[in-house]
């Protein structure tokens, strides 16, 4: 269905305060739970931390508009917050730190994905593709810590949907700031589709950030907290990344709208998607009130701008994400493009043999891997405890991953606890002659 969310009246803002009972819902069971329905609230949860963030900003660095108006979007900020909280806390009290990372992996792989097969401008769209092969690498390094640590193997948590394997090598994700930063879109000319890909990523990425910073000291192993540095350090980025493809020249007003209308499109696509009925509600719910925070937002954009809104953000309501299995789609660039690198003019990307001996990254990795990289050890550890790493995927990729190992490392700037393709190809092997032994029960 197709309609215009600036033509429909929402939630009046007066209506939508709550009290704790309807904050705090009834959690999702870890066991029970569709893999979507906690990549939704995942999501969700990231959404409403940027929205909420959002507000704080506005309210900080606009001087100029009236304090009735200030203390409208101060009231829908408290909303966000609200919302927010609703949102993290579906999630179960019993859900691991390492499980909920899986998840937040998988949010990652599987959404950014397929923002890159609906998205309309081909630069965002390889950045998505190169975005994409890193957290797809992050899923398969906190698989096998899930499993030394706690014992959960990646089924149980990314169920079947999402393949967990190899991707372009974590220690490869570190980059000098300046290649980062790369080309922004024009905002008299990117659709609205792209603005809201571009605000659901990053919002997912950057709570992807703080809960690492916010969760990775809370293991005892040494080497798994090493690698939440390792990994949040990667996140943070991904942020640099993908905020960089917004045009910096357009107003707070514009961002405010763009940001209910990331709110809007997002919940309306949860509602349609959601399988499990009682947090379906909480999506409807939610989606009414983005809808009075675009009203509002949009009516504060229109007295201040005297512009009509449609020129930011259109005339229709857009799919940022449906989240399904994107297995196909995923080995495809995995295939195809693990050897990316982003390219020393700071805007487009080379292979790895167009990367020149003083590529700006390297210094970066040099230093981050001056003792070793935590990303290795832990593939490392890992044939103490499975004799090889572990693996989700089908037989097919499974025996192409030596190929995309090779195809992925670089010869410089490698740490030298490195697993090198031969070492893994040892490890698979043993493990194929151990099976039989440890499979017999005498
Ligand atoms: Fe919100
Ligand atoms: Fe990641
Ligand atoms: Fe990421
Ligand atoms: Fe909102």
């Amino acid at each position: 269905m197709t309609f215009n969310p600036l033509k429909e009246k929402g939630m009046p803002l007066e209506k939508q305060l709550r009290n704790w009972h309807q904050i705090v819902a009834k959690p999702y069971k870890k066991q029970l739970a569709d893999c979507y329905t906690r990549t939704r609230q995942i999501l969700m949860n990231g959404i409403e931390v940027e929205g909420w963030g959002f507000k704080h900003q506005f309210n900080r660095f606009m001087s100029d508009i009236d304090s009735e108006d200030k203390a409208n979007i101060s009231r829908i900020g408290r909303i966000e917050n609200q919302q927010q909280m609703t949102c993290n806390w579906l999630g179960p009290a019993d859900q691991s730190v390492l499980e909920t990372t899986l998840g937040y992996e998988q949010v990652a792989v599987d959404l950014t994905a397929w923002l890159a097969q609906n998205e309309p401008d081909k630069y965002v769209k390889e950045t998505f593709d190169f975005g994409l092969l890193e957290d797809f690498d992050h899923l398969y390094r906190y698989a096998q810590f899930a499993y030394m640590t706690e014992g959960v193997e990646p089924n149980d948590i990314v169920k079947d949907q999402t393949d967990v394997i190899i991707g372009r090598p974590t220690q490869h994700h570190h980059n000098c700031n300046a290649l980062r930063i790369r080309k922004h879109y024009d905002k008299t000319t990117a659709s609205p589709q792209t603005k809201v890909n571009i605000m659901t990523v990053l919002s997912g990425e950057q709570q992807t950030h703080n809960f690492y910073a916010e969760h990775g000291f809370m293991y005892g192993d040494h080497v798994l907290r090493e690698t939440y540095a390792e990994i949040k350090d990667v996140e943070e980025e991904h942020v640099t990344m993908y905020e960089s493809l917004i045009d910096p020249s357009e107003t707070m007003l514009e961002k405010a709208l763009i940001h209910e209308f990331t709110e809007v499109c997002n919940y309306y696509t949860c509602y349609e998607d959601e399988t499990d009925g009682e947090i379906k509600k909480y999506w409807e719910i939610f989606f009414e009130m983005e809808l009075g925070h675009l009203q509002l937002v949009a009516d504060i954009f229109k007295k201040y701008e005297k512009r009509d809104p449609e020129e930011v953000i259109g005339s229709e309501i857009v799919i940022p994400c449906r989240f399904k299995s994107q297995k196909a789609y995923v080995q495809k660039v995995l295939e195809n493009e693990v050897d990316k690198r982003l390219a020393p003019d700071g805007e487009f990307y080379n292979s790895l043999n167009e990367i020149p001996k003083d590529w700006a990254s390297y210094a970066v990795q040099e230093k981050a891997a001056e003792i070793s990289a935590p990303s290795e050890n832990c593939i490392q550890l890992i044939e103490v405890y499975h004799d090889r790493d572990l693996v989700e995927a089908s037989e097919n990729l499974k025996n192409k991953e030596i190929a995309i190992l090779e195809k992925g490392l670089q010869k410089k700037g490698l740490a030298h606890n490195t697993v090198m393709p031969d070492k893994l190809q040892k490890m698979i092997n043993n493990h194929e002659k151990r099976k039989e032994l440890k499979e017999k029960i005498i």
